[in-house]
């Protein structure tokens, strides 16, 4: 670690005599499927307006996967995408994992679907569940792999096909969401710091205000299920608003705190995209200005676990974020979990 470049911030990976490697993101990748579907097609068929909508959550259209594609197909896409920008190819990736809600099935893992899909024959893969907060844990995850030399190449991806557990007769729900996916790979990379930190919470007494009671062992699929709508997510919105503001601001503030880092010094904010209330009440306590936050939720509305990693990807594409650049990414989701990472771009 001593051979790195000098920075006016503490990396908290390397106190303490820690003698791991650091892990950097070499290459993101987005995909989101062809179909949009805007407020004013949902009017159509919700009761709802595209006045609500934008006004209470900011979102103006979302991506809806075709029929026939999948979570490991959106997964797939991004990942070939992220691989071709880290220069690496199938054959160098050491492991895979997939942050979801909506895998293809509850068994195979869509990790080990992707795996197949784009050829990593060489990799071990496994699905990690943390709803929205699930590319973090994912990220945090690989990278103790790339850290303790265990791997050499980290696939993480966040993918979600919201649109197949969405009630579309539940208009406080399904005009939030969307379907999409996002990848970073995961390798040390001797020049930067890479990913300074990355905090994890959960608090699972909350668990009932967002969830998908049925599909589990406990409500398995029955008629009854069925009937009872479980299959589909549910959520106390107001309740779930307020805890994410709160848990969001405590994990940014934990992790600027272990790298002796203030807001001011961060180049790029990117919270979890699911409401511009929810952001706007985040900057403000964090008194990061509009400039920092970057939003595009208008466009996908909240793809959960893919939110983030898109949102990443498109920063890096539209040159807001540049290499040696500081960026927060914070998270909140079902679980209850947060999170929140700190990487040197
Ligand atoms: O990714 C996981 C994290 N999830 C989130 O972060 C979601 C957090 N929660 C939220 O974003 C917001 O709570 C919502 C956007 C879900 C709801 O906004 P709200 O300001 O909390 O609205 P509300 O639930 O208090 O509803 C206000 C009114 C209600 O009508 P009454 O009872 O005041 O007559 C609802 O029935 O808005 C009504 N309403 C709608 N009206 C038109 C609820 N959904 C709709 C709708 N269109 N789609």
């Amino acid at each position: 670690m001593s051979s790195l470049p000098a920075r006016d911030f503490t990396n908290p990976r390397a106190k303490h005599g820690f003698q791991g490697r650091t892990c950097s993101v070499t290459g993101v990748g987005a995909y989101v499927p062809e179909r949009v579907v805007t407020n004013a097609d949902l009017e159509k068929f919700v009761d709802t307006t595209d006045e609500w909508i934008t006004s209470r959550t900011g979102i103006k259209a979302r991506r809806i996967a075709a029929d026939n594609e999948f979570c490991s197909d959106l997964a797939a896409k991004a990942a070939e995408r992220a691989m071709a920008q880290a220069g690496v190819t199938a054959d160098q990736i050491d492991l895979i994992i997939v942050a979801t809600i909506t895998p293809d099935m509850p068994f195979p893992s869509t990790a080990c679907l992707v795996q197949h899909k784009i050829g990593a024959k060489r990799a071990a893969a496994f699905d990690l569940e943390a709803a929205c907060s699930g590319f973090i844990y994912a990220l945090e995850v690989g990278q103790q792999f790339i850290m303790s030399r265990t791997s050499e190449c980290v696939l993480v991806i966040g993918a979600e096909k919201l649109s197949s557990i969405i009630d579309w007769k539940d208009r406080t729900t399904c005009v939030l969401f969307g379907d999409g996916a996002g990848a970073a790979v995961l390798q040390h990379r001797p020049d930067s710091h890479g990913l300074l930190t990355a905090c994890m919470g959960a608090d699972g007494g909350k668990g009932g205000l967002l969830s998908q009671p049925g599909g589990g062992c406990r409500f398995p699929a029955t008629h009854e299920s069925v009937d009872q709508r479980l299959h589909f997510l549910k959520m106390d919105g107001k309740e779930v608003f307020k805890s994410a503001v709160n848990a969001m601001c405590t994990a940014a503030r934990e992790a600027l705190t272990r790298c002796e880092l203030t807001v001011s010094q961060i180049k790029c904010v990117i919270p979890h995209q699911a409401n511009q209330r929810i952001i706007d009440a985040v900057a403000e306590r964090l008194k990061a200005t509009p400039e920092q936050m970057f939003v595009n939720l208008d466009k996908y509305g909240n793809t959960s676990a893919a939110s983030v990693a898109i949102a990443l990807d498109e920063a890096v594409s539209t040159g807001k974020l540049q290499r040696g650049d500081l960026v927060l990414l914070v998270v909140f989701g079902a679980g209850l979990t947060w999170g929140a990472a700190v990487i040197e771009w």
